[in-house]
């Protein structure tokens, strides 16, 4: 009996000595930092390149949509062209994920960062001061000319003072930092030059994977490290912003049985990106999408039509517990 209970004490005392190891390890490393030369991208003066950088700000890179305080990001999602003061406040499993102010503004927003700097972030996903972006924006593989737009806009902003907190990560988000689950991606390969803006899958491929992040929201995912773990594009990821909506994303690859938009014709899915937001919490930002352009919808609907067809069957995309309504 004695020895019984010398084992299990030892037992119990080795369990806590991995667990303090862990929790110190966890503190220890967590703040991991990341390095990777800044792109030799800068901001221009050019108004075509500003103009295309707001459309893509406004429409499908959706900035606008996130980069705001909660009351804002409705407002733009109506259609409001409000500039990018940040505050969003993105709460997961890892943490508060707050978005940034991407106004010029010296002291709070972008105006102390070089073009290289805000490049990078977009590119590699490494902030600043080195810190892995939590993975939300992936623009790794947008065209040098886009990003140089959406510079070239960004800088064109009036300056706004408003000081956005930090992003805050709970314990699991230190221990999954600590552990190299989440850390930056880069582009895969050479991301283009430019892209040709024509209604083509070339162009649609490019949108739905590297601006309007049709591929993140759309695609089964690991909500702790973001990492995808099924077919992309075939639905099935779940989302609860507001407690009681409870969103599931349909399967836009075009298989005839559990494919959404299988029988669609082109200008039903164009209608139905002009007609914007239905369900008021919905999480895909349909105001912003309501900007693109036809060539834009058209260009993502073909690529959506010609990718290989996955059966994933996504029984409803909507359950409205207490927020009111069925259905
Ligand atoms: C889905 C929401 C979302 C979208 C869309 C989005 N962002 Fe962000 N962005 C965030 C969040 C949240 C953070 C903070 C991430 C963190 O702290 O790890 C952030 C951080 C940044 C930063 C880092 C700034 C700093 O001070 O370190 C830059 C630069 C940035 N975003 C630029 C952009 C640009 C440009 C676009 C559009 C092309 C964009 N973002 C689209 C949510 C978003
Ligand atoms: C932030 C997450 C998110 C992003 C980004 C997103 N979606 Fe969605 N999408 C959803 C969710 C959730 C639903 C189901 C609720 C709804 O219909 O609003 C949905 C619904 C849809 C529907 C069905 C609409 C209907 O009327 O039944 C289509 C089509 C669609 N998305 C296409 C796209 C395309 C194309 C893109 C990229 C341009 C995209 N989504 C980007 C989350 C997202």
């Amino acid at each position: 009996m004695k020895k019984f209970v010398k084992i299990f004490v030892g037992l119990i005392g080795f369990i806590a000595l991995i667990i303090l190891c862990f929790v110190a390890f966890v503190f220890l490393k967590w703040d991991k930092k990341y390095d990777a030369p800044y792109p030799e991208l800068a901001a221009t003066q050019d108004s075509t390149l500003i103009a295309r950088g707001k459309y893509l700000v406004y429409g499908p890179a959706h900035c606008a949509g996130c980069h705001n305080t909660t009351e804002r990001m409705l407002r733009v999602d109506q259609g409001e062209d409000l500039t990018l003061i940040g505050g969003a406040e993105f709460v997961f499993e890892p943490g508060v994920i707050r978005s940034r102010n991407l106004t010029p503004d010296m002291e709070t927003g972008i105006g102390k960062l070089t073009d290289g700097e805000v490049a990078r972030v977009m590119r590699n996903s490494i902030g600043a001061d080195g810190r892995p972006i939590f993975p939300l924006m992936p623009f790794q593989n947008m065209s040098d000319e886009d990003v140089v737009a959406i510079l070239s806009y960004l800088r064109s902003q009036e300056p706004v003072n408003h000081f956005v907190k930090p992003t805050e990560y709970s314990f699991m988000g230190k221990a999954v930092l600590a552990l190299g689950l989440i850390k930056p991606e880069g582009p895969a390969g050479t991301p283009p030059k430019s892209i040709k803006i024509e209604p083509s899958e070339v162009y649609g491929k490019y949108l739905a994977n590297s601006v309007a992040n049709c591929v993140g929201c759309h695609s089964p995912r690991d909500l702790m490290s973001g990492e995808f773990i099924g077919p992309k594009f075939s639905g099935g990821l779940e989302f609860e912003e507001v407690p009681g909506a409870l969103f599931v994303t349909p399967n836009l690859t075009p298989d005839p049985e559990t494919g959404i938009i299988a029988n669609w014709s082109e200008e039903a899915f164009v209608e139905r990106f002009k007609a914007g937001r239905v369900y008021e919490h919905s999480p895909m930002p349909w105001g912003s999408f309501a900007r693109m352009s036809e060539v834009d919808l058209r260009a993502i609907f073909r690529y959506l039509k010609a990718l290989e067809p996955v059966s994933n069957k996504v029984e409803k995309t909507q359950y409205m517990l207490e927020v009111g309504g069925s259905n």
